[in-house]
């Protein structure tokens, strides 16, 4: 089964009682399981990891462009938090693992809320991006990653 990795960012951990008027009653632990069920269905295998340092992320980035490079995962499906709108060493990490392909998701729309929010440094190096849906988001990530593999834009650069 082709490997994918659902990264998650800051603050992320605090899903179910952070803001749930804004991110939703679910943990963590409930959204990995429902990707991790969802990328079953189309033949992935989900890994989940998810860190409060921008260092940390960079070091997965890295880990799993190598392994993307090597044939054996088709992607990442990426949650930066807060790092979405201050981060160009994300911005660089993603393209310098390029083309591994990064999805960006957002479980808010992010356009709808505060101005600073509306600027992604992540946007312009994701293959795309998805925001607004809750956790539906991450699973139509791992829908257009399962396209991509049977397009036959699949593992391999
Ligand atoms: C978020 C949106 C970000 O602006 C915010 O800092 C988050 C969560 C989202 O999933 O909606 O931490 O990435």
């Amino acid at each position: 089964m082709t490997r994918v990795l659902v990264l998650n960012g800051p603050n992320l951990n605090l899903l179910g009682t952070r803001e749930p008027g804004v991110y939703g009653a679910d943990t963590l632990p409930a959204l990995e399981a429902r990707c991790r069920e969802h990328g079953s269905r189309l033949g992935l295998k989900v890994e989940c990891l998810q860190s409060n340092h921008e260092g940390t992320l960079l070091d997965h980035l890295h880990t799993w462009g190598a392994l993307h490079r090597a044939g054996e995962a088709a992607g990442v499906v990426f949650n930066p938090g807060a790092y979405t709108h201050t981060s160009i060493a994300l911005h660089d990490a993603i393209k310098g693992i390029a083309p591994t392909p990064v999805i960006e998701v957002h479980l808010s729309n992010v356009h709808a809320r505060e101005a600073f929010r509306r600027h992604s440094w992540i946007a312009p190096v994701a293959a795309g991006s998805i925001v607004g849906f809750g956790i539906d988001g991450y699973l139509l990530a791992l829908d257009a990653l399962a396209r991509r593999i049977a397009a036959g834009l699949s593992t391999k650069p």
